[in-house]
C-alpha cells in the first residue's frame, strides 16, 4: 500500500498531454523544449552545492528538471506540488481577468503534472511528490538537508510562510532561487516589492524579494548566508520561440543554530 503524503506515480504515455516548463533530454523521446532551458549553468544555479547523500525537499518542480538533475547528483528529493484542490495564490483581481486565468490554469497545471510524470518515469526516478502547498508541509514528510525553493517564492502571497515552513523541516542548508530585482537590493533595505498594479494585470506574480530581506529573516529561522550570486536565464514566452533574458539570483544559507518553530496556526 502506498504511503498516502506521496502520490502514487502517475503513468503518462503521451507528451501531448504534457506542458514542459524545462527543456530537457528525456531518454526514449529526446529533446522537449521547455520555457527556461538551465542546462548550460546548473552548477552556478545550485550555488555549487553538493547534493551527494542529501534528503531534500524541493518546493514547486514544475517539470522536475531540478528534481532530476538533483537526483542524478546523488539526492533523494521530495518535491511539494500544487494539489488539484490548492493551485496558484492568484492576485484578487476582479473578474472577468480572475475567471480567464482560473480557466486558463486548471488545464495547464495538469499538464504540467504530467510532462512531471512523464519524465520521472522515463528517468526512472525515485523522487516523491506530496500534494499539497509549500504552506503546508506535513511533519510526516520526516526531516531533510537541504531545501530548495526556486522561483517559487514570487508567484506566492506569503512567501515568508513557505520559507519558515521549509526551514523548520530543514538540518544544514536552504537554497533560495529567485527574480533578480537591482534596485531593491542596491537599496540594501530589507524589503518585497509588491509587483502587481491594476494596469499589468499580473496575476500570477506577487513579490520581488531583497536579499537583504531574505538573509535578516534566514538569521531569524537560524541560518546565515554562504553564498550568493547572480546569473541570466533565458525563458522563452512562447514555447518554441524567441528567448528573453531573466536576471536571478542564487542564495545559499546554512543553518548555524537550532531553530524551533512554534506550532503553525494554519
Ligand atoms: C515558476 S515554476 C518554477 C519551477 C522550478 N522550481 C524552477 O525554478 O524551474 C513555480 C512552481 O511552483 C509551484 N507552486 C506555486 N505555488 C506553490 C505553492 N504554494 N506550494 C507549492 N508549489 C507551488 C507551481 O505549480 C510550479 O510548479
Amino acid at each position: 500500500m502506498s504511503d498516502p503524503i506521496y502520490a502514487e506515480p502517475r503513468t503518462v504515455e503521451d507528451a501531448s498531454d504534457c506542458f514542459f516548463y524545462h527543456t530537457m533530454e528525456i531518454p526514449g523521446v529526446g529533446l522537449v523544449e521547455g520555457t527556461f532551458d538551465l542546462r548550460e549553468s546548473l552548477d552556478d544555479y545550485f550555488g555549487a552545492v553538493d547534493f551527494e547523500g542529501k534528503r531534500v525537499i524541493e518546493v514547486g518542480p514544475a517539470s522536475g528538471y531540478l528534481t532530476f538533475s538533483m537526483e542524478a547528483r546523488g539526492a533523494d528529493v521530495v518535491v511539494i506540488e500544487t494539489s488539484e484542490e490548492f493551485t496558484w495564490d492568484a492576485v484578487p483581481y476582479d473578474l472577468p481577468l480572475l475567471e480567464t486565468w482560473g480557466t486558463e490554469l486548471l488545464p495547464y497545471m495538469q499538464k504540467l503534472r504530467n510532462s512531471f510524470w512523464f519524465t520521472h518515469r522515463r528517468l526512472n526516478s525515485k523522487a516523491r511528490v506530496h500534494y499539497g502547498s509549500g504552506y503546508s508541509l506535513p511533519d510526516e514528510l520526516g526531516r531533510f538537508d537541504v531545501g530548495l525553493m526556486s522561483c517559487v517564492l514570487l508567484h506566492t502571497r506569503d512567501p515568508l510562510a513557505i520559507i519558515r515552513n521549509c526551514a523548520a523541516l530543514v538540518d544544514e542548508r536552504l537554497v533560495i532561487i529567485d527574480i533578480y530585482n537591482e534596485e531593491l537590493d542596491q537599496s540594501g533595505i530589507p524589503a518585497m516589492t509588491f509587483c502587481p498594479r491594476r494596469d499589468n494585470e499580473m496575476v500570477h506574480t506577487w513579490w520581488h524579494l531583497s536579499p537583504a530581506m531574505l538573509r535578516e529573516y534566514a538569521a531569524i529561522l537560524g541560518f546565515e548566508e554562504v553564498h550568493f550570486s547572480r546569473h541570466v536565464q533565458r525563458f522563452a514566452p512562447v514555447q518554441g520561440g524567441e528567448t528573453e533574458p531573466q536576471e536571478q539570483f542564487t542564495m545559499v544559507l546554512e543553518r548555524k543554530r537550532p531553530w524551533r518553530p512554534i506550532p503553525r496556526r494554519s
